[in-house]
């Protein structure tokens, strides 16, 4: 396909500083990452320091969120996007479906994804920009409207250049930390389609680079299959990355 893969993985708010440090050994022995695999893992703020200094160095560090604010000032709790490249922050992960929802309570919308998205990329950073549909969406068959809306604001703000530097990660919300994974099939229909609607709303150019990664359930065990598919370049991963199990599924690439 002529495009390298990107595993990321995203611990969440997970772990403390012995058992991530823990978790960062047992990653020093688990071989070297294929020349094709690009991997970074998406920490908890507080830890970035801590695994900037302990993490295997073929591996890049990202955040899962980052403040829509251009610079530093006066936000309260926010964490800028100058600030995480300042302790030699890579990527971040933007629109997540769990900030989207908001935990209940508040989420972020659309627009404000695009905009936070903007931004990142604008500072410097590099963006893993999540996008996918609920259940009851795939079952009322709108789950590529719904990965449209997500990604128009995005495409109304960023210039074509802008897209080199993120990948889009495709999480169906029914299959995040469920165990319930997408068929190898069904995920490569919809990353298809997610292609498609790129080449038409940006650039074919676009469409044939930029990476796209599924992420949901994704474990040594299911990675092979899903990472095989012509759309699939790689995945964003929750649980699996808190394990050794993660190196299975790098070692999962074709
Ligand atoms: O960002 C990662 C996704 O939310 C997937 O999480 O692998 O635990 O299902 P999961």
């Amino acid at each position: 396909k002529g495009r390298s893969y990107l595993i990321g993985g995203n611990w969440k708010c997970n772990g403390t500083a012995e058992s991530l440090q823990t978790l960062m050994k047992e990653f020093d022995n688990r071989g070297p990452i294929p020349k094709n695999v690009e991997v970074a893992i998406c920490a908890p703020d507080l830890y970035i320091p801590l695994v900037k200094k302990s993490l295997r160095s073929d591996i890049a560090v990202g955040a899962q969120n980052c403040g829509v604010n251009e610079s530093q000032g006066a936000y309260t709790g926010e964490i800028s996007a100058d600030q995480l490249l300042d302790v030699g922050v890579e990527w971040v992960i933007i629109g997540h479906s769990e900030r989207r929802e908001g935990f209940g309570m508040v989420g972020e919308d659309e627009l404000l994804c695009a905009k936070k998205l903007k931004v990142a990329l604008d500072k410097g950073l590099k963006v893993m920009f999540c996008i996918g549909e609920k259940k009851e969406e795939r079952e009322a068959g709108i789950t590529m409207d719904v990965c449209a809306k997500q990604l128009a604001p995005a495409a109304d703000l960023l210039n074509e250049k802008d897209w080199a530097n993120m990948s889009i990660a495709y999480e169906p919300v029914w299959a995040i930390g469920t165990g319930l994974t997408a068929t190898p099939e069904m995920a490569q229909e919809t990353h298809a389609s997610i292609r498609e609607w790129v080449k038409e709303h940006v650039s074919a150019d676009v469409a044939n680079a930029i990476r796209i990664q599924y992420g949901g359930s994704m474990k040594g065990s299911n990675a092979k299959d899903l990472l095989a598919q012509p759309d699939i370049d790689g995945g964003l991963i929750g649980g699996a990355s808190l394990k050794a199990d993660f190196f299975n599924i790098i070692h999962g690439v074709p």
